[in-house]
């Protein structure tokens, strides 16, 4: 192909140079036929691309389609159950929860459910009827002096950052009208997380972004200022994330403006990691005290910290630390390994870390074990989306949820995979300025809102539909699965842990 082009191509601009000389075609003609087999040179003598330089011209289709093969995948070829990782049909559940409008669909199941994958509910013949009040949970243990009520379902870390301005006031004004929190995620508390007055999660990651001191240690006085925030009800202490367990991130110099460094406690324009774990501590007695430290500088707010389970040893030994100190976090998110993030390694996100449905069983059955289980609350995140998925992530034994890219859709993420890019063609992912216009703070923080409580209620329906009352009735054997979700729990973790009961 490509000694054919260089042949033709010369052949081309000689004849139309010749042509133009003689007057006999215009500059017109020439100049976009001349472009063109100069861009075709181009390709054939750079030495970067194999398909440019062996295909000159048409090789560009390729990079062209390439660009664009997310698009035609859900255009055109993604059916109703597909799409990855969340399907056209719950991303519709959720846009329509999300803007109020029939969330019903015709004519019955597009599932196959005759095979090992389904998963249903054992309603019951004596269904109850649904209960208007929705469910409030309360965080808090012995040592905390402020508890907090929270919600069923609550947003997930994602920082302002990786999230533009308007995605967070949207995000955190529909906290606000539905009662329920935004967690901050580690970027620190922005003047978007503080402007619509919702409830607050601030998340203290390895960085310590937003309480460091200027070599990136922990700074407990600029701590103290900030979770002081009427606004700041929990603290969360985050160990680390489904989706990249054990990878640190880093802030590029050219993403680190000054308006996010004065949010995050930087000197503006430099590159500044965060690295995989603490500094402040490195066992499970330094992260306890770390725990009673915020507790005491927070004056008394509910901590606790984010995980995805890898060596479940070390989740024993903690919990064990926890006996023997005396010190409890009021909370643990586990955070499964299907877990979302706006950027990872493919290797991390493939494959490190426990999924949530064995690490919240071994979670919930370890702090049994150590009889620590009722001191403690327990929040699950990872892909829920559904009232299906919260109810069972209840009966695996959280107390409650958080989710992450449910909440995007609802202020109009549509699953473009591009939140590493900053060309997040709908204004959630991305700092564009440009892009970000896109997205209306007033009408999406409503969605937020919508999104919430259409869920919330979704998820009190089932409940009804299996004859209980309260969500802490819901236990593993309403689900068909029920058997199978034990013999999971045998599969991950053979040694049997027996311990007082949850509630
Ligand atoms: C854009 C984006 C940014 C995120 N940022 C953070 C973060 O700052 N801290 C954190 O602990 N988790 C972060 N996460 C992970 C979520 O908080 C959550 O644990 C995970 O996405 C759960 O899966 P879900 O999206 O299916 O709910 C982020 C996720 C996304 C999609």
């Amino acid at each position: 192909m490509r000694n054919q082009f260089l042949i033709i191509g010369t052949i081309l601009i000689a004849s139309v140079f010749a042509l133009w000389l003689f007057d006999l075609i215009t500059l017109w003609v020439l100049i976009p036929i001349a472009i063109i087999c100069i861009i075709g040179f181009h390709d054939a003598f750079q030495k970067k691309h194999t398909i440019l330089r062996n295909f000159p011209l048409i090789g560009h289709f390729r990079y062209l389609f390439e660009s664009i093969s997310p698009e035609i995948q859900q255009y055109f070829i993604e059916r109703n159950t597909d799409g990855r990782p969340f399907s056209r049909n719950y991303r519709a559940l959720v846009y329509q929860r999300a803007k109020d409008v029939n969330d019903t669909r015709p004519f019955g199941t597009q599932l196959e459910l005759n095979n090992s994958f389904y998963e249903g509910l054992r309603h019951s013949i004596y269904a109850k009827s649904v209960k208007e009040e929705l469910p409030r949970i309360i965080v808090g243990g012995a040592d905390c002096k402020k508890p907090y009520e929270a919600s069923l379902l609550n947003v997930s870390a994602m920082s302002f950052g990786s999230l533009s301005a308007n995605a967070i006031m949207a995000l955190n004004a529909g906290a606000r009208k539905g009662n329920f929190y935004h967690n901050t995620g580690e970027g620190g508390i922005s003047p978007y997380h503080l402007k619509h007055g919702g409830d607050l999660v601030w998340q203290i990651g390895t960085a310590y972004f937003g309480c460091r001191t200027e070599n990136g240690e922990f700074d407990p006085e600029e701590f103290k200022k900030k979770a002081h925030y009427d606004q700041v009800k929990m603290i969360e202490i985050k160990l680390s994330q489904g989706a990249k367990p054990g990878h640190g991130g880093v802030l590029p110099a050219i993403k680190n403006t000054p308006e996010i460094a004065k949010i995050r406690g930087l000197q503006p324009h430099t590159e500044v990691h965060s690295p995989p774990s603490h500094s402040h501590f490195s066992d499970a007695k330094g992260l306890l005290e770390f725990v009673q430290e915020l507790r005491e500088l927070s004056d008394g707010k509910p901590i606790g910290f984010k995980l995805c389970i890898g060596n479940t040893e070390e989740f024993d030994e903690l919990c064990q630390e926890m006996v023997n100190s005396g010190i409890k976090p009021d909370f643990i998110t586990v955070d499964g390994a299907e877990g979302g993030t706006g950027a990872a390694p493919l290797e991390f996100s493939d494959s490190v870390g426990l999924p949530l449905q064995p690490a919240l069983i071994y979670v919930n059955e370890n702090l049994k074990k150590h009889n620590i289980r009722n001191k403690i609350k327990v929040i699950a995140s990872g892909k829920i989306i559904s009232s299906q998925s919260i109810i069972k992530m209840l009966a695996l034994g959280a107390d409650f949820c958080n989710s992450a890219r449910a909440f995007m859709f609802s202020v109009g993420c549509i699953q473009a995979l591009r939140c590493n890019t900053n060309a997040c063609p709908t204004g959630v992912a991305t700092q564009n300025k440009n892009l970000q216009k896109g997205l209306v703070m007033e009408e999406k923080s409503e969605r937020v809102y919508n999104f919430h409580r259409n869920t919330v209620k979704a998820a009190m329906e089932m409940l009804a539909a299996c004859g209980l009352e309260s969500i802490d009735e819901v236990t593993m054997d309403i689900f068909l699965k029920g058997n199978k979700f034990v013999s999971m729990e045998n599969e991950y973790f053979p040694e049997k842990m027996d311990g007082e009961s949850r509630h």
